[in-house]
């Protein structure tokens, strides 16, 4: 890029162009290997176009002694800060950006940029300045010298603090912490936190037992691979800080991801979360079915084969709807996409009821017991569904 454009968008966004104070005094720091980073931040964002700039000078201020890169995660925010991102990178080669596509996480987000660092140490921070930058050579200080593998940014030791939280979220926040130590220890106190810096090694010891379902990165690497030695840690006290620009992502929905996640790192081995999940909308569906079926049988006194079919179609428009929303929110389908899922969907579950009956009929001809072949055949059509709607209907992130 020409050197005056670097410097124009570096001026816009305040930050000292890096490429003229090398050419101007020491070309040579360039080839240093001194100069690859020794901390890589990674920092997931949505959304978070008029914070991106301000955090890289933030960092900027807090990390002098440390080389260190920042690693944007951005799900193709609408926002476009992406774009931002890259402009930012273009004056300032310790940016960089990961630009996902048709993708959905902030879990996922933070393992994929930890996987594209190549720094011994590695911090997670969130990029909306709510995470105070000026604690990390502390953190980087327990793991460099202190013999730390991980440390927290931690809101819930003494030090420590929340900011200003309505007492509705506090409370949401401390009990999801009191369920959390099901599979974290109770000496971590703050196993929901986003902000912590880890040994890269300790990570990608863990990486392929993490469940990287929803928010809770941290919570994730602590349960997996329980079995394993624990991981040295230590918790730095910080306040929690108010957001400045753009709104929190952390919706109602957040909460059904955290009960996933738990279930995942407590049954995930046995049982596929996802299909629980699946099951459990299903039976809803079923509830549904049956009050649609009595309104207009009972109530409205329709022909019962219409009235069985409209339930049908409501049962299977519900199922997928909900499980468009919660189960494969990570890959949820949206416009077109959402036709043609609903119709993939529907086509799928009606293989899968013929499968469900032709099963119970087999294992009620053979023993003559109805409650076992009933079971039998749904389980045989559930299991059917899912596998088959996984994988044509939510399976390609694209659609
Ligand atoms: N790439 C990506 N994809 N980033 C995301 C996504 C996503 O789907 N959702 C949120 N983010 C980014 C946001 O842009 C922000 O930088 C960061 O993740 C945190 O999201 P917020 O929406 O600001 O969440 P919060 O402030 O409510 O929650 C934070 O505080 C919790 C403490 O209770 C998060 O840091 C949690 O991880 C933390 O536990
Ligand atoms: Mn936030």
């Amino acid at each position: 890029m020409h050197t005056l454009m670097r410097e124009s968008i570096a001026g816009e966004f305040g930050i000292e162009p890096l490429i003229e104070r090398r050419r101007t005094t020491d070309l040579h720091l360039i080839r240093q290997p001194a100069d690859s980073p020794l901390l890589s931040i990674v920092v997931p964002t949505f959304n978070e176009r008029d914070n991106a700039p301000k955090l890289v000078q933030l960092l900027s201020a807090a990390l002098l002694a440390i080389p260190w890169e920042v690693i944007f995660v951005d799900d193709d925010s609408p926002d476009g800060t992406a774009e931002v991102v890259r402009q930012l990178a273009s004056v300032d080669p310790r940016v960089r950006c990961i630009h996902r596509i048709g993708r959905r996480g902030l879990s996922s987000a933070c393992i994929e940029g930890v996987m594209a660092s190549s720094a011994p140490y590695i911090a997670v921070m969130d990029g909306d300045l709510q995470h105070d930058e000026t604690v990390l050579p502390r953190m980087f200080e327990a793991l460099h010298q202190g013999g730390m593998e991980l440390a927290v940014g931690s809101r819930y030791v003494d030090g420590g603090g929340i900011g200003e939280w309505d007492s509705k979220r506090a409370f949401i926040s401390r009990f999801a912490t009191r369920l959390s130590h099901l599979v974290v220890p109770p000496s971590l106190k703050d196993p929901m936190s986003g902000f912590f810096m880890v040994r890269r090694d300790v990570f990608l010891d863990r990486v392929r037992l993490l469940s990287a379902l929803g928010f809770k990165i941290l919570l994730d690497l602590f349960a997996s691979g329980r079995d394993r030695t624990p991981i040295r840690f230590i918790e730095i006290p910080y306040q929690f800080r108010n957001r400045q620009a753009g709104v929190s992502k952390l919706d109602n929905q957040a909460a059904w991801d955290y009960v996933m996640l738990l279930l995942d790192k407590l049954i995930g081995r046995w049982v596929p979360v996802r299909f629980l999940a699946f099951a459990f909308i299903g039976g809803l569906g079923l509830v549904v079915h049956l009050a649609v079926l009595t309104g207009l049988f009972k109530g409205s006194q329709l022909d019962f084969n219409v009235a069985q079919t409209a339930a049908t179609v409501t049962a299977m428009v519900f199922n997928f709807s909900v499980n468009n929303l919660l189960t494969y929110r990570d890959r949820r389908l949206s416009g077109w996409g959402w036709g043609r899922g609903l119709a993939s969907f529907m086509l799928a579950c009606s293989v899968g009821a013929f499968a469900n009956v032709g099963i119970a009929n087999y294992v009620f001809g053979r023993n003559g017991q109805w409650v076992l072949a009933a079971c039998a055949g749904i389980v045989v059509g559930a299991v059917w569904n899912y596998a088959v709607t996984s994988f044509y209907t939510w399976g390609s992130a694209r659609k």
